[in-house]
């Protein structure tokens, strides 16, 4: 005799459990983070599987993205060299603005997003500009930051994503480009940015570790979750569009409280870290990479995202 509330019985038939599935992943819910710089493409050593493209070679990459179902890129930028006044950031011929032209010119069916930060640009290698006394200077930053996400409209990016973490640069990015007539350009914030280690391969793949010092003067600190709140409430209060929670995994209750509060979309970023992870462990033996990945992509579904960005969205598009 089945008991009358036995939960299994919705588990006995494979597409009944497909029917019944609480959550969904799809080529819609994926954002693909890339590097692009001038020269050839190289391989990440620490991000196997991930690339800094070559400008070359970003109208191929476009091209075979959307014919996987991909519908969107973030893209960060490797200059070939800093400055004191991160001009490379914001130059007309930077590295993203003729990234962007090329990936426009070779599809129109890809949203490009562009990271908006001065840490790859500038030569202290931190997010904000560094004043005399060593302290990351947060008002004198913004009118930067607005330089570069204009910038980067201007060459053809679709929504602009600052991830400095400096305190009003969603309004200050707001108003520059409704300014300039930008008044349709979306902002996704990185709201609740936690200062973490598994940033690393990033900083790798970028060489955008600060030069001295480390992030905690303005990303957040990891023992708290009411602080993500308020920066979120604070950003969306500013204008953000799309509110982001970074990294994702160990901030799962992160992602659900800020679900749970807002009634804007919520983005997670499964980080560079979290990738080397499960593909140093994989390649071990440890488990398989495709069971892995999408057990990690559902929790963070489950948790209450609506958007992830991934490295992992090529390969795992074809298993959704
Ligand atoms: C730059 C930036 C970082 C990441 C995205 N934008 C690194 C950092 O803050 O040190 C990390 C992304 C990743 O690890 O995949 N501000």
């Amino acid at each position: 005799m089945f008991p009358r509330d036995r939960p299994r019985r919705l588990r006995y038939n494979p597409i009944l459990r497909d029917l019944v599935a609480e959550t969904s992943l799809s080529g819609d819910d994926l954002i693909y983070p890339i590097f692009v710089k001038d020269g050839d493409t190289e391989p990440i050593a620490s991000m196997p599987g991930q690339y800094r493209y070559g400008i070359d070679d970003l109208g191929a990459l476009a091209e075979g993205l959307v014919e996987k179902g991909i519908r969107s890129v973030l893209m960060f930028g490797i200059p070939r060299s800093r400055s004191p006044d991160a001009h490379d950031a914001y130059a007309s011929d930077g590295v993203v603005q003729r990234a962007l032209a090329r990936m426009r010119d070779a599809t129109d069916d890809l949203l490009l997003i562009t990271d908006v930060c001065l840490c790859q640009y500038i030569d202290t290698g931190h997010c904000g500009i560094v004043s005399g006394g060593g302290m990351v200077d947060n008002d004198r930053s913004l009118p930067l930051l607005s330089r570069i996400a204009l910038s980067h409209v201007r060459a053809g990016a679709d929504v602009v994503a600052p991830s400095d973490m400096m305190d009003g640069r969603v309004k200050a990015i707001r108003d520059a480009l409704d300014g300039e007539g930008c008044e349709h350009i979306p902002i996704i914030s990185y709201s609740a940015k936690y200062a973490s280690a598994f940033y690393g391969p990033f900083r790798d793949a970028c060489n955008s570790a600060p030069r001295s010092g480390d992030r905690r003067s303005y990303q957040m600190d990891n023992r708290n979750s009411d602080e993500a709140l308020k920066e979120v409430l604070a950003d969306i209060e500013e204008g953000a569009d799309i509110v982001m929670v970074k990294p994702a995994l160990c901030y799962l209750d992160v992602i659900r409280r800020v679900r749970d509060a807002v009634k804007v979309p919520v983005m997670a970023y499964n980080v560079s870290g979290e990738y080397s992870m499960i593909k140093a462990a994989a390649s071990q033996g440890c488990f398989d990479e495709r069971d892995i990945v999408l057990e990690t992509l559902f929790g963070i579904k489950r948790a209450g995202a609506d958007l992830i960005a991934t490295y992992f969205a090529p390969d795992i598009i074809g298993e959704l």
